[in-house]
């Protein structure tokens, strides 16, 4: 990792957003995760159950929320109202006028604000396939997208305000954050089963294994997408991270700076990259290495982390419309470790 340049750690207490950041969704676009139950049983209870539904009871309540609302500034009550946390944590939607809170990370947060679009989606004298199609054409995220529903993940996972890490101790990223496990686990409510020969999907009560080539796709595409995602972040860092004596500086909770988490995760992702690129050759993949070796993770230098983020973006993009997974067998050896992620409760 390169060293950064400037010597002084100003930690200051703004938490406004900027562009580049994960927009908060406009609560008058959501119609809350109630609205799906009807039609969508079964993924609702799966759900339910998740840390992401969940933590709208917990969150505000836990000890970890209290310390950083303390140092915010914020009356924990408030947590579930402010901004700044709503984006990341809440689902909101409008009720009689005025902008409420109603779950935590739900339906919406996923598959994108429905009032645009669920009135088509509701409309019986559609067909089926035909309610998804136009739903998804007015702006629903299909999972049939890899690379959309995977950038919606990262958007909250990688955590994107320098302040909130830096001095408010929260987590720039999970330690044990890898996509695959993350996605196939709790947060899988797959319940369509698509029997050859039928145009409409039918409805199991057993959540349905992720197809091989599928997992192949959301690993390697879940790398790109983690490498853009931190960059974005690493291009908003303004602390400097290394103090006087050029030791890397360490937060109250003992992790080092937002900067340092952002830039250690991106020399992790070197090397599962390398390791991928041994066992097969992916084009986006070498192109990403190609940008990567040009770059310096200087504070200051955010105009070019920014275009070198945006370029690999991309590269999922045509990763994703390149590819169907059927030629990557040879990542298999590396899939097989990922175990399907619980939360712990
Ligand atoms: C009036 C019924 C109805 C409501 C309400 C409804 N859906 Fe659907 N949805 C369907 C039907 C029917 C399908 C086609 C698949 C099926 O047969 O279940 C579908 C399919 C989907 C799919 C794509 C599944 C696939 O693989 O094709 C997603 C994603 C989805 N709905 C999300 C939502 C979300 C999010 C909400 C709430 C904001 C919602 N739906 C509300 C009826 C509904
Ligand atoms: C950019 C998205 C994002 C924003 C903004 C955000 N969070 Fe989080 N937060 C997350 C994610 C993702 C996790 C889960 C990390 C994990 O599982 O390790 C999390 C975890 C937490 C935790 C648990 C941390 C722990 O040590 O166990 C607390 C507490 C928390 N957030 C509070 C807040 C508060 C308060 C705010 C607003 C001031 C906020 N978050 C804003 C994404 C965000
Ligand atoms: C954390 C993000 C997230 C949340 C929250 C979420 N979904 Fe999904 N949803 C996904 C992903 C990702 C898939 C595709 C899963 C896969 O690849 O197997 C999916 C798949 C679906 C499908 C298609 C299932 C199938 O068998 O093909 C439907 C329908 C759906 N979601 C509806 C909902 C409803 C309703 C809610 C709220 C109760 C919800 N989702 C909450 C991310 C989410
Ligand atoms: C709107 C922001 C947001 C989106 C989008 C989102 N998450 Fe989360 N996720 C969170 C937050 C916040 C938490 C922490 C909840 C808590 O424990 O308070 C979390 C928790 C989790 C957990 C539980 C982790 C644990 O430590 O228990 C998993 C697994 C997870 N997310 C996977 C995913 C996957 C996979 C996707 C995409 C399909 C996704 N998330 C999309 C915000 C988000």
């Amino acid at each position: 990792m390169k060293c950064f340049s400037i010597l002084l750690v100003i930690l200051t207490g703004n938490l406004s957003l900027s562009l580049g950041q994960r927009a908060p969704q406009n609560p008058v676009e959501n119609v809350g995760a109630e609205s799906c139950r009807d039609c969508h049983e079964e993924m609702s209870f799966a759900w339910e159950k998740s840390a992401h539904a969940t933590s709208f009871e917990e969150l505000a309540k836990g000890d970890a929320t209290k310390k950083m609302a303390e140092i915010l500034s914020i009356k924990p009550s408030a947590i579930p109202t402010t901004v700044s946390c709503v984006r990341c944590h809440y689902t909101q939607e409008t009720l009689a006028s005025v902008a409420q809170t109603t779950a935590g990370v739900s339906c919406e947060s996923c598959h994108g604000s429905s009032a645009g679009w669920i009135e088509e989606h509701s409309r019986k004298s559609l067909s089926r396939s035909e309610r998804v199609d136009y739903s998804t054409r007015l702006g629903m995220a299909h999972p049939d997208s890899i690379h959309k529903i995977t950038k919606t993940c990262y958007e909250c996972h990688v955590v994107d305000d320098e302040q909130l890490v830096n001095m408010a101790g929260h987590p720039a990223i999970s330690d044990d954050f890898e996509f695959l496990s993350w996605y196939s686990g709790e947060v899988k409510h797959n319940f369509l089963v698509q029997k050859a020969g039928k145009k409409t999907k039918s409805h199991s009560s057993d959540p349905q294994e992720i197809p091989q080539t599928r997992k192949r796709m959301l690993y390697l595409s879940g790398k790109l997408h983690h490498l853009a995602h931190t960059l974005k972040a690493i291009a908003r860092a303004k602390d400097a991270p290394v103090d006087r004596e050029g030791k890397f500086v360490r937060l109250e909770n003992g992790q080092y700076t937002y900067a340092v988490q952002h830039a250690l995760v991106v020399e992790k992702l070197k090397k599962d990259f390398d390791t991928v690129q041994q066992k097969t050759s992916i084009p986006q993949y070498t192109e990403a290495l190609v940008v990567l070796r040009g770059l310096s993770l200087q504070t200051g230098n955010q105009r070019e982390i920014d275009a070198a983020a945006a370029r690999i973006e991309e590269l999922a993009g045509e990763f994703c419309e390149d590819h169907s997974g059927k030629e990557f067998a040879a990542i298999d050896s590396i899939l097989k470790g990922l175990e399907p992620k619980f939360s712990d409760q």
